[in-house]
C-alpha cells in the first residue's frame, strides 16, 4: 500500500503525574499499534547535526523526544510535513515508506525510537532517488 505523510501522526502517551516526577508508559499493541521488537535511542547529537536521511520498506516506528527537542521532517515523495517533538508524553508514529530527516536537536536531547522489527539493513532505502522510484512503483 502506498503510504502518505497523513498516515503519520502524533499520539499521546499515558502520563502519570506524581509530585516526585512523572512516569509515561508505552505498552505493546495498546499505546503503539504494533509489537515492539527493538528500542534504540539517539543522544549526544552534535549541534547542527541531522540524522535519518532514509526510508524503511516495512518498519513502523514511534519516535519520542524523551528529553529535549528536535524536528522530524517526513516526506512521502509528494508532501513534506515537519513535526516538532518536545514532550516526553507524545510520540510520532511513522508508517513504512516515508523518508525522514531529524534536525534541530537541542543540547542534551534524547530521541527514543520504538520499532516494529529488528535491525535489518535490507529494509532501508538510503538513496532519495531510489525512494522516489520506489514510491512511484507503488499503487
Ligand atoms: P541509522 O538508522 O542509519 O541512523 P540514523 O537514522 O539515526 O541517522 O543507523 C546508523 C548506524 O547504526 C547503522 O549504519 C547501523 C547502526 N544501527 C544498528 O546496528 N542497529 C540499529 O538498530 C540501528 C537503528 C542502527
Amino acid at each position: 500500500m502506498k503510504t502518505s505523510v497523513y498516515n503519520c501522526s502524533v499520539i499521546e502517551i499515558d502520563k502519570h503525574h506524581h509530585e516526585k516526577g512523572n512516569i509515561s508508559v508505552i505498552e505493546n499493541n495498546n499505546t503503539v499499534p504494533f509489537e515492539v521488537k527493538r528500542i534504540y535511542y539517539l543522544y549526544d547529537v552534535p549541534g547542527g547535526e541531522s540524522r535519518g536521511g532514509h526510508a524503511h520498506k516495512e518498519l513502523r516506528q514511534l519516535v519520542v523526544a524523551a528529553s529535549g527537542s528536535f524536528d522530524v521532517t517526513l516526506d512521502d515523495g509528494e508532501v513534506k510535513r515537519t513535526f516538532s517533538l518536545n514532550r516526553p508524553y507524545q510520540g510520532l508514529l511513522v508508517v513504512p515508506g516515508i523518508w525522514r530527516e531529524l534536525t534541530n536537536f537541542s543540547s542534551g536531547s534524547v530521541c527514543l525510537v520504538l520499532a516494529s522489527m529488528e535491525y535489518e539493513e535490507s529494509d532501508y532505502i538510503r538513496e532519495y532517488e531510489e525512494f522516489i522510484d520506489y514510491k512511484k512503483q507503488q499503487k
